[in-house]
């Protein structure tokens, strides 16, 4: 046929193909997702596609700025998720809502938890694909993202890196960047300056750590990485953007193309780390940090190593869920000590006890049993993982309910462990004598507190949390009081982890 009567008639049908491509993707294809739930029983909030339910979503921002209140209760549910707290009121702890024309089944309910996860085993679970796309930057596709076998494969190679000996190995490096740290405070503080944002600090601290502790990295490069990944978090979480929308990248460029020229940095700054030490002849010593593992990380099945892309995927995703979540963890803990003094003094005749005068004796460690309560506490009341995710990759039956194959789920942790049905009227003061007998600190349901996840895919860093907890609090409670700064303004909010909206200024006074 002739070119100049079949280019004109492309053109002519490209517009017509468009139409129809979103007319299906914006409405056709999420209607008939939307009937499919109705039929399998979930209810939800209705959705108008192209853009689900984010409207209501965003009119969440409008309300914590107006409020900016410097309320100190600990009932925080409605305050950081308020959309889920009042759908909630109207649809129960299970019903579905949609991110653009992405399904998620929202879960509150440890009950239906529990029933879904006998269905379905760690490997058989898939992580939303919308995330995994939006949050390519940041996590790659290291191991919070990957899925099936090759999850299995690298959970495989990663676990051993917080084996107790490792760990053991990590110990006096957290001694040191913590003391450096209280260094610069006693500066401070000495210049007639008490007013210290904690969070800040902790944060930087804490990814000095995991960059010392993991990869060997130290001074100008790990601050910089941390920088960088703290800036794309921002990029990525501080505003709406309009995830699960077809096309939604389209309506925010900018932050898009931001986030991206961010992720380009870090992974530079990265592969270098891990070009130094295939070259370094520390690698031939086998050291066991986590990078040395990664490097050998011959899987024992198949045999096959990382590539470079997953190398650098890995490095990046233990970057941050290696830092941010225990830092915060370390953060909220300070501002519930300022605000009970009793539980500050406990915490510090405790170290008394079974530290003393000595030197930190990772083995001792252990006897902190008041310290593990507090902690166990503070991650029920500010869950620095506020929620967990997951997406079907199978129809699941619970009872006479089928979750269809493709469904994302959203597990509402801050709701679980704020609800008073699970553990009773005290549920929203700091009580960590819950935990004292008892692991599930009360709760009467025992998929009802999860902080670090459930089933196979628990947090693999659990070990690590734990051990830099302690180490952290303890020099900093052996050598300051804390009291709550009266510009501290008490405004939790979700930005990935849960985290305190303006920084958390205290009072640091040398014992
Ligand atoms: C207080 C500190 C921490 C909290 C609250 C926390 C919480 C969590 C949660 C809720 C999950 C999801 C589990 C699931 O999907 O069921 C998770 C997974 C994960 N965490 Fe942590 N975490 C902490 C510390 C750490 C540390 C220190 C590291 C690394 C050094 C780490 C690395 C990871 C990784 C890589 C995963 C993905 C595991 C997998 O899917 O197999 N986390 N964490």
């Amino acid at each position: 046929m002739d070119k100049l009567v079949v280019l004109p008639a492309l053109l002519a049908i490209l517009p017509l193909f468009l139409i129809l491509k979103l007319t299906f993707s914006w409405w056709v294809s999420p209607i008939q997702k939307h009937l499919k739930l109705r039929r399998c029983g979930f209810g939800g909030p209705p959705p108008s596609f192209p853009l689900g339910n984010i409207q209501e979503i965003k009119m969440k921002n409008s309300v914590n700025s107006s409020h900016g209140s410097s309320n100190l209760t600990h009932d925080i549910h409605s305050t950081v998720f308020p959309y889920f707290s009042r759908w909630q009121n109207s649809h129960g702890k299970v019903f579905i809502y949609w991110l653009g024309t992405e399904p998620f089944l929202y879960i509150a309910d440890p009950e239906f938890l529990k029933k879904m996860s006998t269905e379905v085993m760690a490997k058989r679970w898939g992580k939303p694909r919308v995330f995994r796309h939006d949050r390519d930057p940041m996590f790659g596709n290291g191991l919070v993202m990957v899925e099936g076998n090759e999850w299995v494969r690298h959970r495989h190679v990663i676990a051993p890196a917080f084996s107790p000996l490792n760990l053991k190995a990590m110990a006096s490096m957290m001694v040191e960047s913590t003391n450096q740290m209280i260094d610069r405070w006693i500066s401070q503080i000495n210049m007639g300056n008490p007013e210290i944002d904690v969070e800040r600090e902790v944060v930087a601290t804490a990814g000095e750590i995991i960059a010392r502790t993991s990869f060997g990295m130290k001074g100008q490069n790990a601050k910089e990485v941390s920088e960088k990944l703290r800036a794309l978090q921002m990029t990525l979480f501080k505003t709406t953007r309009y995830v699960g929308v077809p096309f939604g990248k389209c309506f925010n460029v900018k932050k898009t193309l931001e986030a991206k020229k961010l992720g380009k940095e870090i992974d530079k700054l990265l592969l270098s780390v891990i070009k130094d030490r295939k070259k370094s002849s520390i690698n031939r010593q086998s050291q066991e940090d986590l990078l040395g593992l990664l490097l050998r990380g011959n899987h024992q099945v198949d045999g096959k190593k990382f590539t470079t892309r997953e190398l650098v995927d890995e490095c990046k995703t233990f970057f941050f869920a290696g830092h941010e979540t225990t830092a915060l963890a370390i953060s909220w803990t300070l501002f519930l000590l300022a605000t009970h003094e009793d539980w500050q003094i406990q915490l510090r005749d405790e170290i008394r006890e079974v530290v003393g005068d000595k030197q930190l004796d990772i083995n001792g460690l252990a006897g902190l049993r008041k310290m593990k309560w507090v902690m166990n506490e503070v991650l029920r009341l500010y869950p620095t993982a506020p929620n967990v995710q997951r997406q079907a990759r199978e129809d699941i039956r619970v009872d006479n309910l089928t979750v269809p194959n493709g469904t994302n789920m959203w597990i509402d942790v801050v709701a679980m462990h704020h609800d008073p049905t699970l553990w009773g009227k005290d549920v929203n003061e700091f009580r960590p004598e819950r935990f004292m007998d008892d692991v599930n600190g009360g709760c009467n349901h025992k998929m009802g507190y999860l902080p670090f996840g459930f089933g196979g895919r628990m947090c693999v860093g659990k070990n690590l949390s734990f051990m830099e907890y302690r180490v952290v609090l303890t020099l900093l409670l052996s050598r300051f009081s804390f009291k709550l700064s009266p510009g501290y303004n008490h405004s939790p909010s979700i930005m990935l982890s849960l985290r305190p909206s303006y920084g958390l200024p205290l009072i640091v006074q040398p014992l």
